[in-house]
């Protein structure tokens, strides 16, 4: 049975009352996950989600405690995706993350792996697919962390529903091309064999627009949804909702209200 029919193990889930508390627990997890690997001499490797659901997340990782916390030397920043738009466009995931977070902690520049926007899409991808094998030294693209959101029609980082992005099982990253209606459509993004690989993947949702889908893909375990191919083999997957956002989840097991 391939990987579209088969189920996944049920996620954690974890709904909170409150936003604050749910991006407190990202932060949180992003810390302790950084802290882990430093305190083992590795790196840590995380690639950042886009849209705008992770931008308080990033904020906070920029305050104190996480600011000093967190071993930033040991911390090598991607992203899950990018809009293929210049670095200094406002609707650039590198940008955001820029503003929130890069210009405020003590990143080495030379961790920030960004995923070339400006140049075009082919050309950037297969950039990123060199930049990534070079961070991993030729070894298995796993990531300790992949930040991801999920769109009101089941896409992750920009993977998109019935596109051939999705059936890839080679490539690391690849140009993708968002529906009429989602700007700006021209995207880079990493694929479902590099999600499915990390160690840990953490979905970011909040808001009432995203509680269908969240139903959909959590409790419909909707396989063919973007959203719902993210298993990884051998990592952890937990989704961070807001009650909004988890509105119409009955029975799928609630690790723990957020409060
Ligand atoms: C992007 C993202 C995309 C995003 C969802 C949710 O570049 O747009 O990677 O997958 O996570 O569209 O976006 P919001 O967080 O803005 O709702």
């Amino acid at each position: 049975m391939n990987a579209r029919h088969s189920r996944c193990p049920r996620p954690e889930v974890m709904i909170f009352r409150h936003r604050e508390q749910l991006f407190r627990e990202a932060a949180e997890r992003f810390a302790r996950a950084a802290e882990r690997s430093a305190a083992s001499g590795e790196r840590f490797s995380v690639a950042l989600a886009g849209g705008k659901t992770p931008i308080p997340m990033h904020r906070l990782l920029a305050e104190q405690p996480y600011r000093k916390l967190i071993p930033w030397a040991r911390v090598h920043l991607f992203w899950s995706d990018e809009r293929c738009v210049p670095p200094s466009d406002a609707a650039s995931n590198y940008k955001r993350a820029k503003t929130a977070l890069l210009d405020h902690v003590p990143l080495p520049q030379g961790n920030v792996h960004r995923i070339p926007g400006e140049r075009e899409p082919q050309a950037s991808a297969r950039s990123y697919e060199t930049e990534l094998r070079t961070f991993f030294r030729g070894e298995r693209v796993r990531f300790d962390l992949v930040i991801l959101g999920v769109g009101a029609d089941g896409h992750t980082a920009s993977l998109f529903p019935d596109t051939p992005a999705l059936r890839e099982e080679h490539r690391l990253a690849v140009a993708t091309t968002a529906p009429e209606g989602t700007e700006p459509r021209k995207r880079v993004s990493l694929t479902l064999p590099v999600i499915n690989a990390a160690r840990s993947v953490l979905f970011l949702v909040t808001g009432s627009e995203k509680a269908d889908i969240v139903h959909t893909v959590l409790e419909q375990g909707r396989r063919d949804l973007p959203a719902g191919r993210v298993c990884p083999e051998a990592g952890r997957l937990t989704w961070l909702v807001d009650v909004a956002a988890g509105s119409r989840l009955s029975g799928i097991s609630r690790a723990e209200s957020g409060g």
